[in-house]
């Protein structure tokens, strides 16, 4: 893993597009997205910048079971808001949360991962260790699948909710393979309240229980911390 230390969120969200512009120059045709507050000023790089994505498939992590597309703490929302009303991709595929097969959905997922491979994902990581909402225990060959949402998840999204009582307690995600899966990963974590996730990630052993150590046995991860976030790091 290759840790870059920057000064602030503003200052990650260059790096991380500099890296991605350098993939997408280098014939990068799948984006892997995530949504949080992490990879918010990558996006709004990728907004200001010449870059043309139109002929690019993105692909997002996840979204909440029962949220309309429409409703401003989905995922689908969250996107569109963020990136996708301002730049044309070629398609753009979010997890479907309000179908009522969930399984079917899962197996359609899967099926547009296979036949776009993810080029570059963009990854945040829970106070949990959770990428995507593959919470811990979630086994590494797991693909797009329907997840509980641990109690830890809940408390730390209800941030963006009014009342923790509206925080889904289900998702959909792609799995840890389909993540490991990926050429390349760019993990973003800012604050002080990742200062343990990034410790266990980066230094940590490698298990399961914190699923974002398993990124330590993918050849090609980036993690954009700020100082913050990177304070309990050994080995700077
Ligand atoms: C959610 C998402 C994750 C994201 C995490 C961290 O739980 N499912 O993909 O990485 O939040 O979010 P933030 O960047 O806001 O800390």
């Amino acid at each position: 893993m290759k840790v870059i230390i920057v000064k602030s969120q503003e200052e990650g969200g260059k790096v991380a597009y500099d890296i991605l512009a350098k993939a997408v120059e280098n014939g990068a045709k799948t984006l892997g997205l995530a949504t949080g507050s992490s990879p918010i000023t990558l996006y709004q790089e990728m907004v200001k910048s010449d870059l043309d994505f139109s002929d690019i498939t993105t692909i997002n992590l996840d979204e909440y079971v029962g949220l309309e597309n429409d409703n401003v703490q989905s995922y689908h929302f969250f996107m569109m808001d963020n990136l996708f009303q301002f730049r044309d991709f070629k398609e753009t595929h979010v997890p479907e949360g309000k179908v009522s097969d969930l399984e079917e959905e899962a197996r359609r997922y899967d099926q547009i991962i296979e036949e776009n491979p993810i080029d570059l994902q963009v990854l945040g990581v829970g106070p949990n260790g959770h990428i995507g909402f593959n919470e811990p225990g979630t086994p590494i060959d797991s693909t797009t699948h329907i997840t509980d949402l641990t109690q830890s998840t809940i408390e730390a999204n209800k941030r963006f909710f009014n009342d923790i009582k509206d925080v889904p307690t289900k998702a959909i995600t792609m799995g840890i393979k389909s993540i490991m899966d990926s050429k390349e990963i760019i993990m973003l974590a800012y604050g002080d309240k990742k200062a343990d996730a990034v410790y266990q990630m980066v230094e940590g052993p490698v298990d399961v229980s914190f699923p974002a150590s398993v990124l330590q046995n993918h050849p090609n991860v980036t993690v954009i911390v700020d100082e913050a976030a990177a304070a309990k790091l050994e080995n700077k």
